[in-house]
Formats: C-alpha cells, structure tokens, sequence
C-alpha cells in the first residue's frame, strides 16, 4: 500500500437543518500485520454528546464511542466509500495529479467538497467552510469541452490540459459514476450535468431524460430532470435530491448506496449479494416508513424490467435522509438497454426466485419481502406494463428523442419474455 493510502483524516458532516459542517469522526486507514489494508472510524466525544448527533449510515456506524474497524473495501466503509470519488471523479484526479494509482485517501481528500451525501473529509479538526461557488450552467461549454479531451486522450501529458481547465472539472469528481459528468449550479440550486459521448449508441442525455418521465409516468418518485443544449450537443441535467438551497446556502442530505446496504462490493464475487429482495429487506430496517419504501422499491424493480434497464447495479439506488429518517431516494440514472438475446434479460440485481431474470413472474414470487399482497403486486406489474407499453414511444418523442432513435431503443420495452412462464430451470 502506498503512503497516500495509509494514514489518517477527519470526517465532517453537514447536520439536518444546518448549511455548516461540524466534525464527528475519525478515520484511519492502515495495513495490518497480514498485509490486509484494515479501515478504522471513531465517532469524536464532544460530536456525541451533541444532542442532534445523527449516525453517518444507517447499518454499520451507529452511535458509539467504540472504533469500528473493517478489512472489507480496501478499509473504507461503505458510506465513506459512497463519498469517495468513482471511475469517472478517479480518472479526473489521477489526470490532475499525474499519479496513476493514488491511494484512498488521496481520493477521499483531493475530491472537493460537492460529493453526494452530507459529508465531508480533511486533515484540520476544524472543518472548512462549505464552499460557496460553484460552476454556473453558463461553464457547461468548458466543462463539456474538457469531459471530452479526459475521454479522448488519456495518455497525454498532464499538464497538457491547463491547472485551470482541469480545476474546472474537478468539481463533480466526488459524484460517483461511470459517464463524464460535472456539478453546476443555476438559480433553482444544484445539477449533475451528464455528457453524451462520441461512443454513445444513442443521445443518451435525451433518452435518460426521457426514461426519467415514463418512470414518473409509471408512479415512481424520480429526480428532476431537463436536457440543454451546449455547443450544438445535449446535456442531461439532474438536479441534486441530496442539496437544497436556502438563503444562507445549502442544507445536505446524508446519502448511501445500496451497495452500502447490502455490505456488497463492486466486484463480481460480491455479485450474489446484489439483491433487490435483499435490499427490501435492509430498507424495512432503516427506514421509518417500511412499507412506502418497500413498495417504491418493488415499483422500480419492475420498471427497470420493463424498460431493460440492465445496468440498475447496487450504486444506481440510494437511500438518503433530509432528516433523522432514511428513506429511499428518487429514481436516477435510468438507462434503457438492447440486449442481442430476446428471450431473455436479466437484471444487475436478484429480483426473485429465478434470480436476476426480468420476468413478471420471478418478479412476484417475492412479493411479501416487498410487503405487498400478491394482488397489489400484480396490479401494479399490469398498470406499469401497459403504461410502458402504450405510452414509451409518446413520452421518448416529448423529450426530443428522435424517431431514429425511438427505433433503436425500441426493443428494451416490456420485450416478448416478460410475461414467459419461468421455467424452474431458469
Ligand atoms: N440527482 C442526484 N442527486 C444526488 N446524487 C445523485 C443524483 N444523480 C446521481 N447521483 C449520484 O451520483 C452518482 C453517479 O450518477 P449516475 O449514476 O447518474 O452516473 P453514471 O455515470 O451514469 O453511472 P454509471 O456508472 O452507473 O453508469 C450516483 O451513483 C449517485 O450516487
Ligand atoms: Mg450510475
């Protein structure tokens, strides 16, 4: 392990109801005497005996003056983990910092302060002021511009992009995520701008977009979605369900990835806890709705059958908490897919007794672990099929997907073997 690796830092949280940060913890990362990097966080005492104290993830870190330690993750616990920069924010800061493997820390402290959830990292006890500028909308050209000289030419030399380009980019590391992507802010608050690659099989910005208002269409609670045009190209922005404004500046929710709940990695032989019977479960434990939770959950399981989206892997869901309670979070990066084989797709994630297969059928086989009664559930799967059936193409249109693409999207919906009988083979 590198010296950037082991060591040691503060970790902050912006509190409910507060737009200042304070410091609750500590965080340590070394080698143990087996060679295994080994994660160590503690809860500071004067962060405990506050009595708005709240714990920083709903399942591992509870309120305790006791070190929790962990071998698992390279060291770094799952909620520090889901603030902690991801492929894309890591190719960025390996680009800025002209290492090629910088440790986890180096990640934890180079990512600047607009990461997903409400905390924050330093090596000062104190923390420091949130920060207060963030790149207008009106920077989308620039930020576009250098998303695509990072995707195009990873061998240049680094400083070949100036400090000042890549600065730019640099904010909106910290999200986590695999497409290039930026933090910008314009009057109504905080948007994560996602840019259409070369690469693209379609005008992905529309298509999300779009996939984001069928998914609304269908019931489901999503985030807020517009598409802008930049230098004669489409830019998807989402706005941030983790921030809102207010006149002193911005209040944080504390957010966690499923990958978090579900104590998975994002490796494959973590695969087999990549659940969505699994995560109704942990989410009936966390959240103080169970049931309302469970049942958004079960939705957007069926939906991602029903439009393909074979791509909803464990940090594709969320659960975050505005205030003391956790509850799961707006529907995001929702991309259609279309696999070669019709006769059968499968899910990232188990969604019932035939494992992964997006069948209505496997689909309901768990239907109680989602706390609903086989006729709702069943109800549910045939409104949000015919919804999706009758209206994709309509709503795909209104948010300016082409015909052309409509065509190429056309099979990832409520495709042939959706409503096949599993066989117990499968
Ligand atoms: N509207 C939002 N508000 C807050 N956080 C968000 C929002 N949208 C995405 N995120 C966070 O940013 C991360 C990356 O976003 P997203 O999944 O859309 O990007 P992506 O690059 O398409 O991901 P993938 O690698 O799964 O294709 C998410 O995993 C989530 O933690
Ligand atoms: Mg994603």
């Amino acid at each position: 392990m590198t010296s950037e690796s082991s060591g040691e830092c503060f970790v902050y949280i912006t509190l409910p109801g507060a737009t200042e940060p304070v410091t609750c913890g500590r965080f340590e990362l070394s080698v143990n005497r087996h060679g295994v990097p080994e994660g160590r966080f503690v809860y500071g005492r004067s962060y405990l005996a506050r009595q708005d104290a709240v714990p920083i993830d709903p399942v591992d870190l509870r309120l305790t003056d006791r070190t929790s330690t962990t071998n698992a993750l390279n060291g770094v616990f799952g909620a520090l983990r889901d603030a902690s920069p991801d492929h894309w924010g890591r190719r960025v800061i390996q680009r800025h910092l002209g290492q090629a493997q910088p440790g986890e820390l180096t990640y934890l402290l180079h990512a600047p302060d607009d990461r997903a959830g409400a905390l924050g990292f330093g090596l000062n006890a104190t923390p420091p002021a949130p920060k207060r500028s963030f790149n207008q909308t009106l920077a989308l050209a620039a930020l576009q511009a250098t998303a695509d000289a990072v995707v195009a030419d990873d061998e240049r030399p680094v400083d070949s992009m100036t400090e000042q380009v890549v600065n730019l980019l640099l904010v909106g590391t910290s999200m986590g995520g695999a497409r290039p992507k930026a933090v910008v802010e314009d009057e109504a608050g905080l948007w994560v701008a996602k840019f259409n690659l070369a690469t693209d099989a379609w005008n992905s910005a529309r298509v999300e977009h779009a996939m984001l208002m069928l998914a609304r269409r269908c019931g489901l609670t999503t985030a807020d979605s517009r598409v802008v045009e930049v230098g004669g190209r489409d830019v998807l922005l989402v706005r941030r369900f983790d921030r809102e404004k207010v006149p002193d500046g911005y209040l944080r929710a504390r957010m966690v990835s499923a990958l978090t709940m579900l104590r998975a990695e994002d490796t494959f032989q973590s695969r087999d806890r990549w659940s969505y019977v699994q995560l109704a479960e942990e989410l009936r434990r966390a959240c103080s709705e169970p049931r309302a939770n469970a049942a958004e959950l079960f939705r957007r399981m069926c939906f991602n059958a029903l439009i393909s989206n074979t791509d909803d892997h464990p940090r594709n869901h969320a659960l975050i908490a505005r205030g003391r309670d956790w509850q799961l979070s707006p529907a995001y990066d929702l991309t259609p897919a279309v696999p070669v084989r019709i006769e059968r797709r499968d899910l990232a994630m188990a969604c019932g007794d035939a494992g992964r297969f997006a069948n209505a059928g496997n689909l309901m086989s768990q239907h109680m672990r989602f706390l609903l009664q086989r006729d709702e559930a069943q109800h549910l799967i045939d409104e949000m099929e015919a919804q999706v059936r009758s209206t994709w193409f309509a709503t795909a249109r209104e948010a300016g997907v082409s015909p052309a693409d409509c065509n190429r999207i056309a099979g990832a919906f409520a495709y042939e073997s959706f409503r096949q009988t599993p066989s117990p083979a499968l």
